[in-house]
């Protein structure tokens, strides 16, 4: 378990075939094991087995490729909806003489928590079975066709996807990441100088100049390259503008 945690890889390709229906069905039980706010499960995860839907999400998550050949996809969603159903069947408002109030931005930052939760638990499930995975953040994007494909409700919202199955080839070489005095602060939030900022990506810097991977012909920075390929680009705009649509419906619809 520890050795697998710490050798962990995200894996993209896999065989084309489904892992047992034992293997599954534990990794659900694991899923629901994690923990919840309150043991409220405020999530819903969507299993993908329509491969006509596979290949509508690789499309609208920035074109992934990898999607639509998953042998398994599962769209975990921040969900208030079952709540606000159970409160209309149990007639709540009625009993508590009182008007329920709208799902507002605390709500969705639970729900969120649970739902991420839900799916790194699964993830872990899925490594100690010897299988491997991998998030689909661009899920966020798109959210109008997104609604419309899997018919969401107003109060159920991607919060994270997961590809996983068979890998062609188990990865087991870590990607480098900060040293722990850079990320882990005591007590209160420690400003970096300069110098702390550079060392903290200074790993990832070494690895990409040697692969010839940095911008302004390898002179660049990290900073330089996350700003041109992810901050600055066409996928994370769409990102922002979606994740706003979901949130104002989220707050506004009854
Ligand atoms: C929130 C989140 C979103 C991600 N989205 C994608 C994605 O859309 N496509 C992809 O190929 N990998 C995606 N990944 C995988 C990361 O690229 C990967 O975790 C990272 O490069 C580190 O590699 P490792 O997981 O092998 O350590 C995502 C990971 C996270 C945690």
């Amino acid at each position: 378990m520890i050795n697998n945690l710490l050798n962990r890889r995200s894996h993209r390709a896999f065989l084309n075939e489904k892992i047992n229906i034992e293997d599954l069905n534990l990794i659900k039980k694991i899923t629901l094991q994690a923990p919840t706010a309150g043991n409220t499960t405020l999530y819903s995860i969507i299993e993908i087995e329509s491969q006509e839907i596979k290949n509508k999400l690789s499309i609208l998550c920035d074109n992934q490729e990898m999607i639509k050949r998953a042998p398994h996809v599962w769209i975990f969603l921040a969900d208030f909806h079952r709540w606000l159903k159970y409160f209309e069947y149990s007639e709540t408002e009625q009993k508590t003489n009182s008007t329920i109030r709208k799902v507002a931005l605390g709500d969705l930052h639970l729900a969120m928590q649970d739902a991420i939760i839900a799916a790194q638990t699964a993830t872990i499930a899925i490594d100690e079975l010897g299988y491997g995975s991998c998030y689909v953040g661009d899920i966020i994007e798109n959210y109008e066709e997104l609604q419309s494909l899997l018919n969401l409700p107003a109060h159920a919202v991607p919060a994270t996807m997961l590809i996983f199955g068979k890998p062609k080839k188990k990865l087991n070489t870590p990607l480098v990441r900060p040293d722990e005095k850079y990320i882990f602060f005591t007590d209160a939030y420690k400003e970096q100088t300069k110098t702390e900022i550079e060392e903290t990506f200074s790993k990832h810097e070494d690895n990409a100049r040697n692969n010839n991977a940095l911008p302004f012909d390898n002179k660049g920075s990290i900073a330089d390259q996350f700003y041109l390929r992810k901050f600055s680009s066409k996928f994370m705009k769409e990102m922002n503008r979606s994740t706003k649509v979901f949130i104002e419906r989220w707050c506004n619809e009854k």
